[in-house]
């Protein structure tokens, strides 16, 4: 199907800016999160309330903004999306409440507030990871899709998320400290590290359509160069901006030794590098169209963001 003759779902609305669509999403993801979590009154109340208390405090949301432009693009239903967005969101959470404890990084802030091991304990941090990662496929659970899409989705998240994504990346981050990685390792690591969740998120987006009229491909493509540029951009923030405005420690990479695109290229190497990405992001977007506006739109933001 070409551009012009895409399904009206994929229109965006007339008028429609990035940021009100945005925002527009970012408050139906709230809402579903708010709605998908265990209340904190249910037992165990306590674990509830710490879950809620890190998930609920604010974050970019740049994962749902992925799901849901992909899903976008693809004519998916809203309403399907929104469920896996939160989800996505859920599992992203988990990642940064287990990724501050001190046995990772050790940060005792997270969006702007104190990290869920400082705010409750480390026992209960850990238990909030555990209980999100589960609670985003209790969740998947009710995407209004078929059952068959459903097993889908959760497989394409269990393999972002385990040894050969997430978790495998965060073991070569955390035995690489004080090493000089070279570049093939460096880069293979942000990919799994951060790139693997963000691809989901865009297959995922993608694959609750019920068909596509245009290859997966070419979103692959997208979502491998702009996880790669979110994780370059990641440490250019951490050793350019100030604590307050990221909202967790700033210049807590090099304090750590840890190796990231600023110490193995330098600044201004690694800012070309991820604009570079950002470009070749919008290039594979190509074969989807007009219907790709908000990728279009959140691959600019991946570069411009501040925090
Ligand atoms: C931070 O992710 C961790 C990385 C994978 C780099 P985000 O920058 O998306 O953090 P929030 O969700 O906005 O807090
Ligand atoms: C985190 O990378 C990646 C995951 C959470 C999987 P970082 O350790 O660089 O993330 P921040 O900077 O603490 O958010
Ligand atoms: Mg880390
Ligand atoms: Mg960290
Ligand atoms: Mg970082």
């Amino acid at each position: 199907m070409s551009a012009t003759s895409l399904p009206a779902t994929a229109q965006p609305r007339s008028g429609e800016t990035f940021d009100a669509w945005k925002q527009a999403v970012v408050q139906r993801t709230e809402k579903a999160l708010e709605r998908t979590l265990p209340t904190s009154s249910t037992t165990s109340a306590r674990l509830h309330e710490a879950m809620r208390y890190a998930v609920l405090g604010g974050g970019k949301r740049v994962r749902p903004l992925l799901c849901h432009a992909a899903g976008f693009a693809a004519g998916a239903d809203p309403l399907a999306l929104e469920v896996v967005a939160a989800a996505l969101e859920m599992m992203h959470v988990y990642s940064l409440v287990h990724d501050d404890l001190p046995a990772m990084d050790d940060d005792d802030l997270r969006r702007g507030r104190p990290t869920v091991h400082k705010q409750y304990d480390e026992a209960t941090a850990i238990l909030v990871g555990d209980a999100l990662q589960a609670q985003a496929f209790i969740t998947l659970r009710e995407t209004p899709i078929s059952a068959e899409r459903q097993a889908l989705l959760m497989g394409e998240l269990a393999m972002a998320v385990g040894s050969y994504g997430m978790a495998g990346g965060q073991m070569i981050d955390l035995t690489s400290i004080g090493v000089e990685l070279n570049r093939t390792r460096l880069e293979q690591m942000h990919r799994m590290k951060t790139g693997a969740l963000i691809q989901a998120s865009v297959r995922m987006g993608a694959l609750c359509a019920q068909s596509l009229s245009f290859d997966l491909q070419a979103l692959d493509h997208y979502s491998a160069a702009s996880g790669l540029a979110f994780q370059v951009v990641d440490d250019i923030l951490d050793a350019t901006m100030d604590t307050a405005t990221l909202g967790k420690t700033a210049g807590k990479d090099a304090r750590d030794r840890k190796p990231t695109y600023v110490s193995i290229m330098g600044l201004d190497p690694a800012r070309q590098l991820a604009q570079q990405l950002v470009e070749q992001a919008h290039d594979s977007l190509e074969p989807v169209g007009a219907a790709a506006t908000w990728l279009h739109g959140l691959a600019d933001l991946i570069m411009k963001r501040a925090h």
